[in-house]
């Protein structure tokens, strides 16, 4: 293991101010988020959006590192460079999304995350295009026995093993457990759902031995369901995911990026703040890894119209500017 390699790539990444972009979409998200403004999915709309994002002036000033999905590794901005070199010369990170998505676990409907056979191998192709790290992710639902045992020690397991493999290979893993926001449950189901879930995703990275200051967590945040009734306010959020961070995360991790997980981008950013305004004395840098927190004001303005690609640039850039005001607790609603 290349561990100084690794520690320069976290260095690279764990900057204040930033945080890491999520645009990792499937071919089957990329398409439903472009359907959402009436955008036909092809290899070259699926183009022209990168192209917006990723070429978008100043963005390096909030973002310090962008998961791509393994299409983008391959495809070219306007102006004919590859996306991996686009970031590279702008001193962002290039990263790449390595599970190849959800399988049916049980009977119940839980899932488990495909993708660990020929990993490492993949993983050595990935990175003769400039990406230095990587992101599994593996979900979790909320009901009433919900998360099982089963679906919290198979997750974790694998999660573990692919941190294994990425190390072993010289990327830095993202540890992504998602427990999902769908549903009605309150916000004392979703702590203790999240604390057994990060609590056996530590257990394991550790019984796998593998080094967790080389490695960054991309939690959900300590949330009420989406159709739940009264829901927790920004203070309460904060304070659940805080208590739920301190009894599970090692203190040698390096940095939390949580991902936005369906919240809109405004209660994303505000949560986030409030995170770090009530959690100062934390170990850990506490920032963000989001997809559609960051993306959907973008998308929106953009419509998939070349007159509108400045627009969208623009809705992006403020977007990752408050998230890294955000990451300070310097964020206030009246910046919307
Ligand atoms: O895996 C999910 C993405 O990386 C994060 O997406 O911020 O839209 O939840 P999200």
């Amino acid at each position: 293991m290349d561990e100084e390699k690794l520690q320069e790539t976290i260095n690279k990444m764990v900057i204040r101010g930033r945080g890491i972009l999520a645009a990792d979409e499937s071919e089957k998200t990329a398409a439903k988020r472009l359907a959402s403004i009436n955008v036909e999915s092809t290899e070259e709309t699926r183009r022209q959006y990168r192209n917006l994002i990723l070429t978008t002036p100043g963005m390096e000033n909030y973002i310090s590192g962008v998961i791509l999905f393994e299409e983008t590794l391959h495809q070219e901005s306007d102006s004919g460079v590859l996306f991996p070199e686009v970031l590279q010369e702008n001193g962002i990170v290039p990263g790449i999304k390595v599970d190849q998505g959800l399988a049916d676990l049980n009977e119940g409907g839980e899932k488990y995350t495909k993708g660990l056979e020929g990993l490492g191998e993949r993983l050595q192709v990935y990175k003769k295009s400039g990406v230095r790290f990587a992101k599994w992710r593996a979900v979790y639902t909320i009901s009433k026995n919900r998360p099982s045992a089963e679906a919290i020690k198979r997750n974790a397991r694998d999660l573990s093993l692919y941190a294994k493999i990425c190390h072993e290979n010289g990327l830095v893993p993202i540890v992504e457990p998602e427990v999902l926001i769908d549903g009605t449950h309150s916000i004392e189901q979703c702590y203790e759902a999240t604390e057994n879930v990060l609590r056996a995703v530590f257990e394991a990275l550790k019984r796998e031995k593998v080094r967790i200051d080389l490695c960054l967590l991309k939690p959900s945040m300590v949330i009420s369901g989406k159709e739940a009734v009264n829901r927790a306010d920004v203070d309460e959020v904060a304070k659940q995911t805080i208590k739920c961070l301190r009894a599970t995360v090692p203190a040698e991790l390096p940095s939390i990026n949580f991902l936005s997980g369906g919240q809109t981008p405004i209660e994303a950013t505000a949560h986030l703040n409030r995170i770090n305004m009530l959690g100062e004395d934390l170990p850990w840098y506490i920032s963000f890894s989001f997809a559609r927190a960051l993306q959907e004001p973008a998308l929106k303005a953009w419509q998939g119209k070349q007159e509108n690609v400045k627009a969208g640039q623009d809705a992006f850039l403020k977007r990752a500017r408050l998230n890294g005001l955000a990451t300070q607790g310097k964020y206030r609603e009246d910046m919307e």
